[in-house]
């Protein structure tokens, strides 16, 4: 790695890390209202998607080893995965108990789960490092797409508990997708036409992580549904902000592919079409 993007991972992470410390800061035991769970009514469907979101969560050994075997040697990366790995954390945790407190789950249901999830190993879906950080950028933002419908959906029922969840946990994805964003755009400068390659592979063959390693059929279905993300609900949520924020078009993408890959139709592609 170049001296210059060095020190701008550097500087970026230290942003990212003081405001985490001074702004957004949780705590899953004082934080929720758990007083008020009686309120929440259970609700079988919600508890199954909070249980299944939980489960993808669940993967963070995976994610983590991934992180740190592609970039644990580099001091600023290196750093943001043990941030991130204990902000991740949380998420499986608060979900857990809250399938726990409200009465959906019990202990040994929830060991048990997690046996289940943690007999599977998430794999990484692209070889190189800047393709997984290119990933992990439409990773954090399409789950904070899913928590924010969650939270909707919890709000519109009355589980005023859950959704006060969802809030905190798509608070910390968006800061999550944040730094990502910021960190594909110092790739972009140093490397203007081979991220651009790497952006318009990486958005045309996303799938949400460990989808494929849910325990069961009826919950990897119960997942898709829950999440409401389809074909135009992935360009108009996940595509065209992420492309505004790093002050790109279509277009761009689209000539890259046109000079860079001679022969390809650079028409095709799948999520889009
Ligand atoms: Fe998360
Ligand atoms: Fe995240």
């Amino acid at each position: 790695m170049n001296k210059e993007l060095r020190e701008s991972f550097h500087r970026a992470y230290m942003t990212f890390f003081e405001q985490a410390e001074r702004t957004r800061r949780w705590n899953p035991f004082t934080d929720i209202d758990w007083d008020a769970i009686a309120l929440d009514r259970t609700d079988a469907q919600l508890a199954t998607n909070a249980e299944t979101f939980c489960g993808v969560e669940m993967f963070l050994p995976d994610y983590l080893n991934t992180h740190l075997e592609l970039f644990g040697r580099n001091y600023a990366q290196a750093w943001f995965a043990a941030n991130w790995g204990y902000e991740e954390s949380k998420h499986s945790l608060v979900l857990r108990e809250y399938l726990h407190r409200s009465g959906q789950r019990t202990e040994e249901q929830l060991h048990d789960y997690a046996d289940t999830i943690l007999s599977k190993h998430w794999q990484r879906p692209y070889a190189t490092p800047r393709e997984m950080l290119i990933y992990g950028m439409i990773q954090e933002l399409t789950t904070f797409v899913v928590y924010r419908s969650q939270r909707t959906l919890a709000l519109d029922t009355g589980h005023s508990v859950l959704a006060d969840i969802y809030r905190l946990i798509g608070r910390d994805e968006m800061a999550h997708t944040k730094f990502y964003q910021h960190m594909v755009a110092m790739h972009l400068d140093d490397d203007r036409e081979g991220t651009l390659i790497d952006l318009a592979h990486v958005l045309r063959t996303f799938r949400m992580p460990a989808e494929q390693l849910l325990p069961d059929a009826e919950a990897r279905s119960v997942l898709m549904r829950s999440t409401g993300i389809n074909g135009q609900v992935y360009l108009r949520d996940i595509v065209a902000p992420t492309l505004a924020a790093l002050r790109l078009t279509r277009h761009d993408l689209l000539r890259t592919r046109k000079s860079a890959i001679p022969g390809q139709d650079a028409a095709t592609h799948d999520q889009e079409s």
